[in-house]
């Protein structure tokens, strides 16, 4: 799919979204927000559900959670423009209660599809109803800060997901923004990772690279990599940075160096500076989101 079929989908499917009606959130909406970014990056940033700003703005995190969010890009020297950030629900949970099992469900479709159109490399989840779309089963307080394959049932069945808190969640509870920088400093080094990880899968445009010796696409410290910029092969294989692997996965060697600590994901993400890809206050944003 070329980039302006993408961007053609996305808004096929956000006008879905504007009109939609498959859920009792649309009685209380202002605006239904289906996401924003370019059609043309690798890596979507996928929250809860839009809060009170967002709902009047029809706009994904443009509250003090967006701020923050904003922020932890910054830190890694990306921007929203360069990534695409939508929600697991479109429509704004009255009072910011937790959406509920139906309307996650009734969603679901929408965020499907903008993840087949995109085909992301790499999922970046904020927020445990997030993580469960794409990490069944998994507990926000152990895997965050952490990369792992996404469900094949999310949607992105070639994409690595991370893990991150809600940034409203260090709204509420101040210890967790120094949680949310640090583990933000793993997202560009699990972006480097996906991409290896779909370079080396059969029929990939990498799969003839990984022929002629090279394993996987290098980094060099500091080098700056953005969504969506291909990376050159490393012309010798490197050794994998990532300190932990997961027994069960073990035995795939597809997936075997992409679970790792959080702890080994920030050292071994530390010389990354760069990697290139392709507010109104509200009080009541997001609560209860960790
Ligand atoms: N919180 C979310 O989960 N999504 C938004 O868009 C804004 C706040």
């Amino acid at each position: 799919m070329t980039d302006v079929e993408r961007q053609t989908e996305l808004d096929a499917i956000g006008a879905e979204v504007a009109t939609c009606t498959r859920c009792r959130l649309h009685q209380t909406r202002t605006m239904a927000v289906p996401g924003e970014g370019t059609a043309a990056t690798e890596v979507v940033f996928v929250g809860e559900g839009p809060g009170f700003n967002e709902d009047r703005q029809g706009k994904p995190f443009v509250g003090q959670a967006g701020t923050l969010l904003s922020e932890l890009l910054g830190a890694v020297g990306w921007s929203r423009e360069e990534v695409f950030i939508t929600n697991v629900v479109k429509c704004r949970p009255p009072e910011n209660r937790d959406p509920e099992p139906d309307e996650i469900a009734a969603c679901a479709p929408f965020l499907t599809r903008q993840l087949a159109a995109l085909d992301p490399a790499l999922v970046v989840t904020l927020g445990r109803f997030s993580m469960a779309r794409f990490n069944p089963g998994a507990r926000i307080g152990q895997v965050h800060g952490t990369f792992r394959p996404a469900d094949p049932e999310s949607g992105a069945p070639d994409a690595l997901t991370f893990s991150m808190y809600h940034p409203a969640a260090a709204l509420h509870q101040g210890s967790l923004k120094a949680t949310l920088f640090r583990d933000m400093e793993g997202v560009p080094q699990a972006l480097v990772e996906a991409r290896k990880l779909r370079s080396s899968k059969p029929g990939s445009a990498g799969e003839s690279a990984a022929a002629i010796g090279s394993e996987g696409a290098a980094i060099e410290p500091g080098a700056a990599i953005e969504p969506g910029a291909a990376i050159e092969p490393a012309p010798t294989a490197q050794p994998d940075p990532l300190s932990e692997v997961s027994a069960d996965r073990a035995e795939t060697p597809s997936t075997q160096a992409i679970f790792s600590s959080a702890d080994g994901l920030a050292q071994s993400a530390k010389p990354v500076e760069r990697v290139d890809i392709a507010a109104e206050s509200d009080p009541t944003d997001q609560l209860g989101l960790f």
